[in-house]
């Protein structure tokens, strides 16, 4: 075997999702314990800025810094090579969050047993299901009162649209929790509150085994036996191929906070959870386990040093060995290049590294030659398919407050854009140009990193807008008299596609029903 298909054999890169306080901090600080990569509970503070009121910026500049080390946590457990790319916890940074999984090969969701599916959940379920990524639940907060285990996964396969398959089963929850039957190893985990502690496993020959009614009661015993059966009735049995096709979910239940359910977990991602998958470039299919270098920018994190422009662009290892002083081709400017200091995170230090493979992210400094999306080769003409952008829901103005200093606006517009904070579209009508976020805070990021950054000073002026969609048809006399009609509404985004934006759901209704010859997508992917 040689050293490639090695070494990303072993690797598992995901992602942890969730709504807001599920449990995805708690989660990735236990797992981080297990792989011995930190020693104590509460070193993760990873992307909590989710609690500071939107208007507190500063706060959230000060959280970057710690952000960008939990950017990429990876350890070693066991034979494997666990790589957790960390997203942000605030809905107004959802849009870092869809490229972060673009650049995963599957993903642990996290809900929380008494809350089910939130909004947030849903949405990124949505991204995952795009691109048929596998997903394992974690069902959270076991150790508090909540829903029926049963209801839960009901709720799981409506509102995620992906057959579900318990591998391990609570024995009560809330105060009379007693711990969880794992059916994926066959073993009872006894439940005792702590934070640290590894649990209490009570080995067993099968359900049957007396055991567990010596453990738990004769009660819940029976009880156990019931739901048992009745999952082995209603959910199809475990198939690994389903799961890896993005089809179906096993899921999990325990308690973060309390250490328990996590180790099963993990043992059973690491087992089942894919290692890096093929990617699809423009030009053909790349498969990891090719001897030739390539990979793709999926996130840029600007320093916070406003003196020194310079950031870290985080690439994705989709094929070959990357190594440090190689000579690499950056595709969309044809340069070629060379990182004498690209940087990974291991047990949450950052070191320079001599070689990455496939699943592994690096770090490399930038001073602004990269833009999301970007492909590194090691020479092959080559482009990753581009990271979707979404379609934005929010919308303002850009004004210059300066005019003195509209070079500098200009610069540090095109800079934040390509970093991926927010999306920029011209009017056709009024040339204005308009900036299209998923959530407040961007707006905030932007006028003080602009000033900040560029010394450029700018001004939001409010629009009503609804959706800005990407609009296409097969018929260019159709799109042209679409154009037409709609001139006011009609505005370029920074690659020159077409961008309808509506003022309501009703207005973009009526377009739909009224041009049917014109496809509306709410994704650039397309
Ligand atoms: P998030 O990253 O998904 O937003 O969630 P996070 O891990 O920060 O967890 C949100 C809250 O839920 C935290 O409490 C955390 O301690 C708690 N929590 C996580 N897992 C469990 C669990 O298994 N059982 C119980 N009972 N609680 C859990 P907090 O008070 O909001 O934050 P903190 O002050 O403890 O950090």
């Amino acid at each position: 075997m040689s050293q490639i298909s090695e070494q990303l054999d072993r690797r598992r890169t995901f992602a942890i999702i969730s709504h807001p306080d599920a449990g995805k901090t708690t989660l990735t600080e236990k797992l981080l314990l297990f792989g011995g990569a930190i020693h104590v509970a509460g070193a993760v503070k990873s992307n909590k800025i989710k609690k500071t009121a939107t208007s507190d910026w500063m706060e959230i500049e000060k959280q970057r810094g710690i952000s960008v080390a939990t950017s990429v946590m990876g350890f070693e457990y066991g034979n494997y090579k666990v790589n957790i790319l960390d997203t942000p916890g605030h809905q107004d940074f959802a849009e870092d969050t869809y490229r972060t999984l673009t650049a995963v090969d599957s993903v642990i969701i996290v809900v929380d047993v008494a809350k089910g599916v939130e909004q947030q959940t849903r949405r990124l379920m949505e991204v995952c299901r795009m691109r048929n990524t596998p997903v394992i639940i974690f069902v959270n907060k076991l150790d508090r009162e909540g829903r029926d285990p049963f209801d839960i996964l009901d709720e799981l396969e409506s509102e995620l649209k992906i057959s579900v398959r318990p591998l391990s089963w609570p024995i009560n929850i809330g105060a009379k929790f007693k711990g969880v039957y794992n059916i994926f190893e066959r073993s009872l985990d006894l439940f005792t509150p702590s934070k640290t502690q590894v649990t209490e496993r009570v080995e067993i020959e099968n359900v049957n085994d007396r055991r567990i009614d010596e453990a738990v009661g004769e009660k819940d015993a029976e009880k156990l036996r019931a739901d048992l059966e009745l999952i082995d009735g209603v959910y199809p049995e475990f198939d690994t191929n389903q799961y890896l096709k993005g089809k179906l979910a096993p899921v999990f239940f325990g308690s973060a906070l309390n250490t328990f359910g996590v180790k099963e977990l993990l043992d059973c991602f690491v087992k089942i959870a894919p290692s890096p998958r093929p990617v699809e470039a423009v030009e053909r299919r790349v498969n990891p386990e090719e001897e030739a270098f390539s990979g793709f920018v999926f996130k840029i994190h600007a320093n916070m040093d406003p003196n020194h422009r310079s950031c870290i662009a985080f690439v994705k290892v989709c094929s070959g060995k990357f190594e440090r002083n190689a000579n690499y081709k950056h595709m969309r400017s044809g340069k070629m290049m060379r990182f004498a200091a690209p940087t990974a995170f291991m047990a949450q230090k950052k070191n320079i590294v001599d070689e990455a493979f496939p699943g592994d992210i690096v770090g490399l400094p930038d001073t602004g030659n990269f833009k999301i999306g970007d492909t590194l080769t090691d020479g092959e003409i080559l482009h990753y398919k581009g990271l979707p952008s979404f379609s934005p829901e929010m919308f303002k103005y850009i004004e210059n407050t300066d005019p003195l200093k509209s070079k500098q606006l200009d610069k540090g517009l095109q800079q934040l854009m390509d970093e991926g904070v927010a999306q920029l579209f011209v009017n056709q009508f009024n040339g204005r140009k308009i900036v299209g976020t998923v959530g407040q805070l961007q707006f905030e990021v932007i006028q003080y990193r602009l000033l900040h950054e560029y010394g450029a000073s700018v001004r939001w002026e409010p629009m009503s807008m609804y959706k800005a969609c990407w609009v296409d048809s097969d018929d260019s006399q159709a799109l042209e008299a679409f154009k037409k009609r709609k001139y006011q509404f009609m505005a370029v985004d920074r690659e020159g596609r077409d961008v309808f934006m509506a003022d309501s759901n009703y207005v973009l209704q009526m377009a739909q029903s009224d041009f049917p010859k014109i496809r509306f997508h709410f994704s650039s992917e397309f």
